[in-house]
């Protein structure tokens, strides 16, 4: 169906605030609006003030998406008028399956999925060598590589004795349930449990499973933006939900939706916890067979002002939850192993969907973590990063505090592995990441995480993966950056 002028900029919706992604992000859906006949042969586009305006980008932005465009062949650009399509979507489509996979351009035609992925997919400032303060990282440098590799030895000379087959490992699935609910109060069998690849990889399986298009989801914003692209890749709209003190906040006003999806340990980006009280409200307010909500418990494992709260997978009596988890904070992230308690009504569909989607993990390392684990390995190596990363948390608030106070307001997590700062003055977070990288000093732009409207302007900083050494080394820099 055509589209009005003023639609235009109605069907468009940019997800997150940052300069490259954005261009990325309207040439695709405008190049999805002409593929599909919505705006038709002849049509002229808006100007690109108009639409820079409508849509609350700056002008160049749009400028770029329409010379990509016109350098495509799907639009004819002249200097001082309005772009015109110059393709008929019904005609393309025509054409392209004529002669193949391949649009009229020459590219690759794709599955909604994957255009919704490519729509969703976001830059990241971080490129080649890990610098300090790079977020989302433990140290693996503390990592007790000579015990695990001891447990890999094991694990393959026995490979030749054990059973052959089942994709999530047995002995691992009951060390972790048994450690889920000692420490974290998660209320499994070990058949609920799944061995994945990542918490990524549970995110992408879980939206596979019970997310179809046009479902309502919620996500924290700011927030992950991993599981926003999960879902928004299988067709969902997207809904971001403000935070509070406690993290992602109640919305009674809203029709509930499919699923919720929050990190209610230490909220990311901002590490806020959510209470007990706000955990029992969103149970009570999702309703069983409604809405499902996923608990990412991604740094759970990191607490250091006050006990744990009880997970909200051990709250629910109603099997709403679904409850992730990764290794690649708690011991390191090349290990790459996650994991998901399902609600036990998936149990079937989700084991079908793990061999499908070949979302498994090798057997040789679920075993070799099993024996890691049962071995109280897996525990002594949590104890000692805890008392690491608590004491460099508190040296990097510290440090920001004596040589950044005036510029940089900081929000104390009581736990996890990374802080916010807020910038006290100016909006431009990004112009201010682009000089820190520039000058060694890895950090995220806060309005990056940013999911529908803009947020604060605020640096993410990892602590637990660097030595109070490079934290004050960093700190310096930072402070001649500013
Ligand atoms: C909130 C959150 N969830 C999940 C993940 C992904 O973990 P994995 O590396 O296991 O995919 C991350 C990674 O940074 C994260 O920050």
């Amino acid at each position: 169906m055509p589209v009005s002028d003023t639609t235009i900029s109605a069907l468009i919706e940019l997800r997150r605030p940052d300069g490259e992604g954005l261009v990325v992000q309207l040439t695709s859906q405008l190049r999805g609006l002409i593929a599909t006949g919505r705006l038709g042969k002849g049509r002229a586009l808006p100007s690109s003030r108009r639409l820079a305006s409508d849509l609350g980008v700056s002008r160049n932005t749009v400028t770029y998406a329409f010379e990509q465009l016109a350098a495509e062949g799907y639009l004819e650009a002249s200097p001082g008028r309005r772009p015109v399509v110059t393709i008929d979507g019904g005609e393309r489509i025509e054409q392209a399956g004529a002669v193949g996979a391949d649009d009229r351009a020459g590219r690759p035609r794709l599955s909604p999925w994957a255009a919704k992925l490519q729509q969703a997919d976001w830059p990241t400032s971080y490129q080649g060598q890990l610098k300090p303060l790079r977020p989302g990282l433990g140290d693996f440098r503390e990592f007790p590589n000579e015990v695990w590799a001891r447990c890999l030895r094991r694990s393959a000379v026995h490979a030749g004795r054990r059973e052959l087959g089942p994709v999530n490992r047995r002995r691992l699935r009951e060390a972790l349930a048994h450690y889920l609910a000692t420490s974290r109060d998660v209320r499994a069998t070990a058949d609920q449990i799944m061995i994945l690849p990542s918490a990524q990889a549970a995110l992408t399986l879980i939206a596979a499973t019970v997310v179809s298009p046009g479902d309502e989801v919620w996500v924290e914003d700011p927030g992950y933006p991993g599981a926003a692209a999960a879902f928004h890749a299988s067709g969902a709209r997207v809904t971001g939900i403000r935070l509070d003190g406690q993290g992602m906040q109640r919305m009674p006003g809203l029709a509930a939706p499919r699923l919720i999806f929050m990190t209610p340990s230490h909220q990311h980006p901002t590490g806020r916890l959510m209470s007990l009280a706000r955990r029992t409200e969103f149970l009570g307010a999702s309703r069983p067979g409604k809405t499902w909500i996923v608990e990412d418990d991604y740094d759970g494992e990191f607490h250091y002002d006050s006990r744990p709260v009880p997970a909200l997978q051990g709250l629910d009596a109603h099997g709403r939850v679904f409850y992730v988890g990764t290794f690649s904070k708690a011991m390191t992230s090349d290990i790459r192993l996650g994991y998901l308690v399902a609600p036990t009504a998936l149990v079937g569909t989700l084991d079908i969907a793990q061999r499908h989607m070949g979302l498994i993990a090798s057997s040789h390392i679920q075993e070799a973590l099993a024996e890691f684990i049962t071995d109280g390995n897996f525990l002594a190596h949590l104890r000692r990063m805890r008392r690491l990363y608590h004491a460099r948390r508190d040296h990097l608030v510290e440090e920001l505090e004596r040589h950044l106070g005036g510029m940089l307001s900081v929000e104390v997590p009581p736990g996890g592995i990374q802080l916010v700062a807020r910038l006290k003055r100016g909006r431009a977070d990004q112009a201010v990441v682009k000089r820190l990288v520039a000058a060694g000093v890895e950090t995220r732009a806060l309005s990056s995480l940013a999911v529908g409207r803009p947020c604060d302007h605020g640096v993410l900083l990892g602590f637990a993966a660097w030595r109070e050494s490079e934290i004050s080394a960093a700190v310096r820099t930072m402070a001649s950056c500013f």
